[in-house]
């Protein structure tokens, strides 16, 4: 049962599986069997099964693996659609900044956790010992839950349920049986998780027990949390979950004026050069296109970084620049100014704003008066964000933007993904999967025996895949069989998605992406036989 459930599900995901996986993941070999059980116990249809026929089925399977044709490359700097999009309508292209147009090197992951680190030593009181705890580079990914009473970062997939392998506490794995033991299920519920009618991640009035780390800034944060926990556990020191996971996010959140301070005196140590990035501006300009920045960062750390990327004339390329917007509270609150920045000065100044002006720049504000000064609305405008919930989320439910998100973490994904042994391995698995699942219901002495090397072998099978995208936490997008609660998220509030905007060069401004036809549950296992 338990099989035939997974690849159920496996199937309910056509949307991931088509755009990370190619169709050929899904084709069950065999699967025709099944036909014909529909009434009554279906094992009582099946007969008998002696072991040497389950070994020749094994083998004539093995055999049909070695000779299928390993899928297509992933193209790296391809454009993914969720929902279809025709640039052609598009005339207004917003953008975020960091990890949106901005995109960081290693050196900053470096950098925020060890002024965080330095911080809850300073202002926080930490012991000492903490300070001699170095970052380690791609222990999590982002995307993690926290949960900040029981003082785990773990993994879930789009029906809330928990990645076994991947709960962690401190920098160890927690076994099945003691996560099965702490949540008493591997679903959690979703008051847990998610508070009422609230997309947002943000813990509201009616706070959740979990919170989402789905910010390319918070991947530094879960190292230190985690290590710090650690430390904490080695040395047996009584600590609080919460607490300790309300210090670490706020002594690295406010680092980050220091941190744009050290960015802004060596930009080229942290940020990532992208020589398209202009190209790609030149471009929109030619095409008659709009644009405007919204950013939470303040003008002097932005004003630099753009000037490294695209050059000292930057602003010129746009028509609206907003700074310290204090997303999401820009997307969703109604009143709240917007002021004039004077860069001269390095102030705000206090003059009522009635109109937008190219080349001025401006201060919070809400995105209501963006629209009415600007009168962009809904799928002209195309907004570009790396946060699925504080960038994409609210301008695609309540304002009907069009958006796109920017998930560097693609890059390593889709190299995963082109790794000829790894497309081996994610096709046998598929197979093996088949074959268990269509020899489940027979009746005989050795079946059971059998079926468990099988299933042995599939569940190693799985882990190494897993492994691959990260030692810890595997996929950002996948937990074993199914898409992870981040990429549910994204999936919804992206109409397209890729790992730099700059990828969007590989099309014109009048190009259409259409979602791939994703097969569903009850459908043909794959429309390319
Ligand atoms: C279903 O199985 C029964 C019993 O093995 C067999 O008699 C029947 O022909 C099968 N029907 C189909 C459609 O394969
Ligand atoms: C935690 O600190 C230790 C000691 O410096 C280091 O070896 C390890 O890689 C760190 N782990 C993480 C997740 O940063
Ligand atoms: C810039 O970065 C380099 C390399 O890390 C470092 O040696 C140098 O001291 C930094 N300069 C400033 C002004 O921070
Ligand atoms: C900046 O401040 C000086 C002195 O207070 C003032 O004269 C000047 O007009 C200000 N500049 C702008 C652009 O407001
Ligand atoms: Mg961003």
């Amino acid at each position: 049962m338990l099989h035939t459930r997974t690849l159920a599900v496996a199937a309910a995901s056509p949307l991931l599986v088509e755009s990370i996986l190619s169709s050929w993941l899904l084709r069950v070999p065999g699967s025709h069997v099944a036909s014909n059980r529909s009434i009554g116990d279906r094992a009582l249809n099946r007969g008998e099964i002696s072991r040497e026929d389950m070994l020749e089925s094994y083998q004539k399977i093995r055999e049909k693996y070695k000779s299928k044709k390993l899928p297509q490359d992933v193209n790296p700097k391809g454009v993914f659609a969720c929902n279809e999009l025709d640039l052609k309508e598009v005339q207004v292209y917003g953008f975020d900044y960091d990890y949106t147009l901005a995109c960081y090197k290693p050196s900053m992951d470096y950098l925020l956790y060890n002024l965080g680190r330095d911080m809850l030593i300073q202002k926080y009181k930490y012991p000492e010992g903490i300070g001699n705890l170095e970052y380690k580079k791609d222990f999590a990914v982002r995307g993690l839950h926290y949960d900040i009473e029981k003082g785990l970062l773990l993994k879930l997939d789009s029906f809330l349920q928990i990645q076994f392998g991947t709960v962690y506490r401190g920098l160890h794995p927690v076994p099945d049986d003691e996560v099965l033991r702490l949540y008493k299920n591997r679903i959690i519920p979703i008051a847990y998780v998610e508070a009422p009618n609230k997309h947002s991640h943000k813990d509201g009035p009616h706070r959740t027990k979990m919170v989402q780390l789905a910010d390319l800034f918070s991947v530094p944060e879960m190292g230190l949390l985690c290590n710090v926990t650690e430390y904490f556990l080695r040395n047996h020191i009584d600590y609080h979950p919460e607490i300790l996971f309300r210090d670490v996010k706020n002594s690295v959140q406010s680092c980050h004026p220091i941190m744009h301070g050290m960015v802004v005196q060596n930009v080229s140590e942290y940020l990532e050069q992208n020589q398209d990035l202009k190209r790609f501006f030149d471009r929109l300009k030619k095409a008659n296109k709009k644009m405007f920045l919204v950013t939470n960062s303040p003008f002097h750390f932005v004003d630099i970084g753009m000037k490294f990327l695209v050059g000292d004339d930057w602003k010129d390329y746009f028509d609206v620049v907003i700074v310290q917007a204090r997303k999401p509270k820009f997307f969703t609150e109604e009143s709240r100014p917007l002021r004039i920045y004077d860069e001269v000065n390095k102030t705000q100044l206090w003059d009522r704003v009635t109109k937008l002006d190219k080349g001025a720049i401006y201060l919070e504000g809400t995105v209501k008066q963006l629209q009415d000064m600007t009168g962009w609305r809904g799928h002209q405008v195309l907004y570009f964000g790396d946060h699925p919930y504080s960038d994409l989320a609210d301008v695609t439910l309540e304002h009907g933007w069009r958006t796109g998100a920017i998930i560097k973490e693609l890059t390593h994904e889709i190299s995963t993904l082109n790794n000829p042994k790894f497309k081996e391995n994610a096709n046998w698995l598929q197979m093996l999967t088949g074959l268990i699942e269509e020899h489940q219901d027979y009746e005989g002495p050795d079946v059971q025996t059998v079926l468990d090397e099988w299933i042995k072998e599939r569940d190693k099978l799985r882990n190494e895949i897993k492994r691959v995208f990260n030692e810890q936490f595997g996929s950002v997008f996948r937990t074993y069989h199914n898409p992870t609660y981040f990429s549910r998220r994204l999936f919804r509030f992206a109409d397209i998605y890729m790992s730099t905007i700059t990828n969007l060069l590989e099309y014109s401004t009048h190009h259409t992406f259409y979602p791939r036809r994703g097969v569903m549950p009850h459908e043909y296992t794959s429309y390319f036989v």
